[in-house]
């Protein structure tokens, strides 16, 4: 039996009690355009300083988003005394060394997803933050999304009864051009850690982390995964399949199968979307009774990436150094199931190769 509703959204609304942080950016590029847009637009954070390999890009960016300091230094953006945290938007290969740089100035820390290039890079900035006492978050701004608030209390309510299964996919149509960064092995590039890492972080949120990881796929001519597919298992007979391609657009949906019924995600499931929750009626075994749940807060799309900077000022409000809600463990072994899909990736690659030169010789 279904509730007759689902839970009311949690919402990182603005203005209840956080408190209003100085940020400053490192890698004005088109991310950073769209979170500094979305928090002027919709929190009480502020941006004070934007930090570009280039004064000339740091300053364009900085006026056009009404940012008072425009720098070539990121040293000097992280110790920047009207800075209280650094968002680093720069591409993965960087996250390193710039959230370090970030915690060695006593700064909070968001950076994009992927926190770093492995797990082991991540546990670095997670010991690091530790010992700095600041709080480091990776941007996966899908964990603060209203839908994703009723997902969790659903499962906390068994609503779905077991979990047997969760499906997720993301692909994007990446033109083949091998100068754009996820072409590029120098700069972490590839499907897993850019795309594929939102349905890996789906069913961590769901099922944890697995206890097997098999994956099958495809590189790039530059080196990197372009697609994969991962089959995990979670014990028992709890299973996942997750998909990811930055070779074409895939439906981007999810799903979370129960015991007692499903959820299913509409596209694209990591940004604002709508689901459906569905009855597994023996006696309706296609379409049974259901609960309907749209985002209808009016952020549609990136402007959503706001509600993740009001969550993290209200941790840092809270003297947290981590996000409850995507802890540093988790973060970690999302990325160790990335790490151990790209080396199933390298390894069929090297057999492939090494078989094409036995057939040739
Ligand atoms: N949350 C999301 O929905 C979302 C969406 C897209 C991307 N991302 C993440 O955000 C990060 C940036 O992605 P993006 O698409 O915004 O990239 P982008 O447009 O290429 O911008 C990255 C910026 O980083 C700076 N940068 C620093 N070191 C660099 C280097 N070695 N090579 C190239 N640029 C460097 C560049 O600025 P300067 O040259 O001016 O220094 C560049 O403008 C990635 O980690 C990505 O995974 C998140």
């Amino acid at each position: 039996m279904l509730p007759t509703h689902l839970p009311r959204p949690e919402l990182f609304t603005t203005g209840a009690g956080e408190p209003a942080l100085r940020w400053g950016l490192i890698g004005p590029g088109w991310i950073a355009g769209e979170f500094v847009g979305a928090v002027h637009r919709h929190t009480r954070q502020r941006f004070t300083a934007a930090s570009s390999r280039s004064l000339e890009r740091a300053a364009a960016f900085a006026a056009e988003h009404g940012i008072d300091h425009a720098l070539d230094d990121h040293r000097a953006l992280v110790g920047h005394p009207d800075v209280d945290v650094v968002y680093v938007a720069t591409p993965q290969s960087e996250h390193l060394e710039l959230g370090l740089l970030a915690i060695a100035a006593g700064k909070h820390v968001l950076i994009e997803k992927p926190l770093a290039l492995t797990a082991t890079e991540a546990q670095q900035l997670v010991d690091a933050g530790q010992a700095a006492g600041v709080l480091v978050m990776e941007a996966m701004w899908s964990r603060y999304l209203p839908q994703t608030s009723i997902v969790r209390q659903l499962l906390a309510d068994g609503v779905l009864g077991a979990v047997e299964a969760v499906h997720a996919d993301h692909g994007q149509a990446i033109p083949a051009d091998y100068s754009h960064r996820l072409y590029r092995p120098e700069l972490g590039g590839g499907a897993l850690l850019d795309l594929g890492i939102y349905p890996i972080q789906f069913d961590s949120m769901v099922l944890g982390a697995p206890t097997d990881v098999i994956a099958t796929g495809g590189m790039t001519a530059t080196g990197v995964d372009a697609y994969a597919t991962l089959a995990l298992r979670h014990g028992g007979s709890v299973q996942s399949t997750l998909t990811t391609s930055m070779l074409t657009r895939t439906p981007t949906r999810a799903a979370i199968a129960g015991s007692d019924a499903r959820l299913e995600f509409d596209s694209f499931f990591y940004t604002p979307s709508s689901f459906r929750v569905l009855a597994n009626d023996p006696n309706a075994p296609i379409s049974g009774p259901e609960l309907i749940f749209t985002d209808n807060t009016g952020r549609r799309l990136f402007d959503a990436l706001s509600w993740e900077a009001t969550a993290l000022a209200r941790f840092v409000g809270e003297g947290r150094i981590e996000s409850p809600l995507h802890t540093l463990d988790e973060t970690v072994s999302i990325l160790a199931t990335i790490d151990t899909a790209r080396a199933q990736l390298r390894a069929q690659e090297q057999a492939q190769t090494m078989s094409d030169l036995g057939s040739e010789a």
